[in-house]
């Protein structure tokens, strides 16, 4: 694994996306201050402060796209799940990409493919998280969010959390693209709490359908009303 620190950048995965072939696999690019962080749907992933991490993480695990490589968000979540764990309780995944504390979204991931001429020249997994930020800035995102220090009432060492997480992230790394989801679905299941709740569910294309999560699928699709979803977005849980 290598690590790289930049001190300002518009958005890590746009600059992994756009510099994909100067890096090599299992590379971290990391910044405490972006200027034009995106997430999900188009929407901004909003700086909170230079106590923060954001970091992207270059994959490069072969140059065809594989089924695995979809389950790539539920692993990074997993892991972090388990680090964020390590500091605090009511640790949960909000499937697919967000990890929530006590309901708040501390957490949140952007999975992006790179293509040249059809060949895969990488994956850059976005991971946005909040170490260390007042509750006041919080309260200007539009959704129910904290951090790891108003959780724990503790600064948290931003290169130390960075560090154990590349480390943890990439001792199991290549077990996960060998064996699948299966093979951390049981660890996996342990951190959602969603499932036998009532959730509405968006998909890609907007649309919205309500109903019980009855099981996540050993290919990492949840099941509602008896359809499969692989990806989408959970807007309300209970
Ligand atoms: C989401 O919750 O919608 C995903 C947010 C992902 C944010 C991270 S911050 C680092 C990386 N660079 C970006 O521009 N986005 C991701």
């Amino acid at each position: 694994m290598k690590t790289y620190y930049l001190e300002e950048i518009n958005s890590t995965n746009s600059y992994c996306k756009e510099n994909i072939e100067t890096y090599s696999d299992k590379t971290i690019i990391y910044t405490f201050h972006q200027t034009n962080g995106r997430g999900r749907f188009n929407r901004t992933w909003t700086e909170i402060g230079k106590d923060n991490l954001y970091m992207s993480i270059i994959l490069k695990p072969s140059d065809k796209y594989k089924q695995v490589y979809a389950n790539i968000t539920q692993y990074t979540c997993l892991k972090l799940a388990e680090i964020i764990k390590t500091y605090t309780t009511n640790v949960e995944i909000k499937w697919p990409n967000d990890i929530l504390v006590n309901k708040k979204k501390i957490s949140g991931i952007l999975a992006e493919a790179v293509y040249k001429n059809e060949k895969l020249k990488g994956l850059v997994i976005g991971v946005g998280i909040n170490l260390n930020s007042e509750k006041s800035t919080l309260e200007k995102i539009n959704q129910p969010a904290t951090s790891l220090n108003l959780e724990t009432g503790k600064f948290v060492d931003k290169q130390n959390f960075l560090s154990e997480f590349g480390k943890q992230y990439f001792n199991t790394y290549d077990k996960f693209i060998e064996n699948g989801f299966i093979s951390i679905k049981d660890d996996y299941l342990k951190y959602c709490k969603f499932l036998n709740t009532t959730v509405k569910i968006q998909e890609n294309n907007g649309e919205k359908t309500v109903g019980k999560a009855k099981e996540v699928t050993d290919d990492g699709a949840i099941i509602i009303n008896g359809k499969k979803y692989y990806s989408g977005d959970i807007l309300i849980s209970n």
